[in-house]
């Protein structure tokens, strides 16, 4: 089979996965730099999408964001086109607004009201969802900062309670730590419409800056010791945009937002669909670097998991 007919074959295996409900697939990294070869201007496939072709929480795996729409091949040049169809309403400009002086706990009291009333906010939501804040220890030194509410916080009302969470809350264990002992927020504080019966779809860049003031809001609030970035959405939404960034070359050592430490790793969620001793032990090590940072004592039987 030639390069064209392989390709083609590909994007529509990608549009019949689409048709399905599918909006993420994880593919080697290898793959994604020749399909992004193959996107490039000389191979004839347009690339006229924003972020459907996303690097995702490691160097073996990448998210493809549909929507995707593929066009008949003309000739034997590959005519293929991948296309996003903006699944978001423009929004307005990100909100601008100063915390009134106060405490902590005042503070954040008024930084959720504000966010729980937001008129885009509330707008975004799905008929049975709510706006999903930001919650824990107003005096952590550790802020987990995820990528946005899914299916079972949108109900609740609260960050990482689906299986997500449940397996955040293993690992917070396995460190010593519990979910009352850290803060866990998010880039979106609402879960991103979309039109399948399942699954989430990525905040697009647009919500993501809509909604960046009210993280940082609550970073400068909760002024942690540490915060760790959760997946590609939090990073990109931490350290802004780069679409060359890839999670695998930043995950594992430290950064700075707001002048605070920054650790990356990779989301959760791409350890229940990767759940291999050798992603476990990534993520796994990028903790061990918190824990040494935040001088947290380091078990013999901890430092060895899953080695
Ligand atoms: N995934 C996230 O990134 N955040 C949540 O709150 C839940 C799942």
């Amino acid at each position: 089979m030639n390069l064209a007919l392989a390709t083609q074959a590909v994007l529509e295996e990608l549009s019949r996965m689409r048709s399905e409900g599918v909006n993420r697939i994880y593919i080697q990294d290898h793959t994604l730099k020749d399909l992004e070869d193959l996107l490039g201007t000389g191979s004839g496939i347009e690339k006229s999408y924003e972020t459907q072709v996303e690097v995702s929480q490691s160097n073996e795996r990448v998210k493809a964001i549909a929507p995707l729409t593929v066009a008949e091949p003309a000739s034997t040049e590959v005519k293929a086109q991948v296309k996003v169809e903006k699944t978001t309403p423009t929004l307005p400009p990100p909100p601008s607004f100063e915390i009134p002086d106060g405490n902590k706990e005042e503070k954040w009291e008024w930084l959720r009201k504000k966010v729980l009333e937001c008129e885009t906010c509330n707008a975004e939501l799905n008929p049975s969802g709510k706006v999903v804040f930001g919650e824990g220890n107003l005096d952590a030194e550790l802020f987990l900062c995820g990528e946005a509410p899914g299916a079972e916080e949108e109900v609740a009302g609260s960050p990482f309670v689906g299986p997500a969470g449940e397996l955040l809350v293993k690992i917070l264990s396995a460190m010593g730590l519990s979910r009352e002992k850290v803060y866990l927020g998010n880039i979106l504080n609402w879960r991103p419409r979309h039109n399948q019966a399942y699954g989430n779809r990525p905040p697009s860049r647009e919500e993501m800056d809509f909604c960046l003031p009210y993280l940082k809001a609550q970073l400068e609030i909760v002024q942690p010791k540490i915060v760790m970035a959760l997946g590609k959405t939090a990073t990109d939404g931490l350290l802004g945009h780069d679409p060359k960034r890839r999670l695998s070359q930043v995950r594992g050592s430290w950064h700075e937002v707001l002048g605070l430490p920054m650790m990356i790793t990779y989301h959760p969620s791409y350890l229940l669909h990767n759940p291999s001793k050798t992603s476990k032990r990534k993520v796994w090590e990028d903790f061990l670097l918190v824990m040494e940072k935040l001088q947290m004592s380091v078990s013999e039987k901890q430092r060895a998991f899953f080695l």
